[in-house]
């Protein structure tokens, strides 16, 4: 008897929440539980898995299409290089897989917003044609490229032949979101969403979910074991060592170019590769309503003091 009545509760309760009870206005259903002592969700195909992160507003909450096109607002005219092919849905189907770990759903819907802004800010600077005379400003050409058109190379690194063995007469030059880069890089990032990407590179020149997929792993994934990723130092999961502080780098935008690029964009002064991510992010944020006053000081923005975590293994300053 004892059991029924518990198994009755537990029944209304799991109805109570799959109703959307427990958060007014979401249009998918919310089912919330406690498991030990902690509060978790689950929001459907946008954020599955009862997450803790899947209790707050997901990125469609706050980002829509219309922003989207706000963004991106010049990425299909003619003169672009990727007419048709990137848009509002593969961002958040690519989105999805990484929202019950907190991507865009870390520490609330402002966090969440700069977060996307911040990410987007390295999309928009890596896939831009603007430049200084372009019509609508050079910050409206995001998304314009989805590959490098003229590389000067096949990017094949022989020395990671038993790890990750060039395909012959494949080319592993730059494509993606945030570009990809060398048969080791395609290698890593297949194998992370386990699809073949070091046979098939020209899947992610293809495909516009699976770009973004690759661009938003990158974001989540430290490029080392022992490192944060561009997530959790913006976001505040990675808390500076007396080094990191000692070589200026803090929590916020900067450290994310210094996780993702390193000495390439960091450590190097103010440096046009640099300043043109900060101004896309800066720029987004206006865009998406949220002020670029949000953004903080200039220390976190920048990383032209910074020490890279990586440094080049050349000790040349090429
Ligand atoms: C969810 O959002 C609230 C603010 O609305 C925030 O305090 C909390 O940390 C967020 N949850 C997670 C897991 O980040
Ligand atoms: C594109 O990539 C996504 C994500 O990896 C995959 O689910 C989808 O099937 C792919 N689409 C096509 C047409 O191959
Ligand atoms: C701190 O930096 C020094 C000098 O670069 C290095 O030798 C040391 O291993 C670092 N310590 C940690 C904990 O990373």
């Amino acid at each position: 008897m004892e059991t029924k009545w518990w198994v009755l509760a537990m029944a209304v309760a799991v109805t109570m929440a799959i109703m959307g009870i427990a958060d007014g206005d979401s249009s998918t259903p919310t089912v919330v539980k406690i498991v030990k002592g902690k509060k978790v969700c689950d929001k459907g195909w946008e954020c599955k898995g009862l997450s803790k992160y899947c209790c707050n507003d997901t990125i469609s909450d706050y980002f829509q299409t219309y922003q989207f096109e706000n963004l991106f607002s010049k990425r299909n005219t003619p003169v672009a290089h990727a007419v048709g092919f990137w848009d509002y849905k593969s961002f958040i189907t690519a989105a999805a897989e990484y929202q019950p770990h907190g991507f865009g759903t870390t520490g609330g819907k402002l966090t969440g917003m700069k977060e996307v802004a911040a990410f987007l800010g390295h999309v928009g600077s890596k896939t831009s044609c603007g430049y200084g005379v372009a019509t609508g400003g050079p910050l409206a050409w995001g998304l314009c490229y989805n590959k490098e058109m003229s590389p000067s190379q096949s990017y094949c690194d022989d020395s990671f032949k038993y790890t990750y063995p060039c395909t012959p007469g494949v080319e592993y030059y730059g494509r993606g979101a945030i570009p990809i880069y060398w048969n080791y890089n395609y290698g890593a990032t297949g194998e992370a969403l386990k699809v073949d990407l070091l046979s098939h590179p020209e899947y992610v020149e293809q495909n516009a979910t699976l770009a973004f997929q690759a661009a938003v792993w990158r974001w989540m994934t430290p490029v080392k074991k022992s490192q944060p990723s561009a997530h959790d130092v913006f976001v505040g999961n990675w808390k500076p060592t007396k080094n990191d502080t000692m070589e200026n780098r803090v929590p916020g935008f900067g450290t994310t170019m210094n996780v993702l690029y390193g000495d390439n964009v960091c450590g190097q002064g103010d440096v046009d590769s640099m300043n043109n991510m900060v101004s896309h992010y800066l720029y987004y944020l206006d865009l998406m309503g949220v002020g670029r006053e949000e953004a903080g000081p200039h220390d976190k923005l920048s990383c032209a003091e910074q020490k890279a975590f990586n440094p080049s293994s050349t000790t040349s300053s090429s």
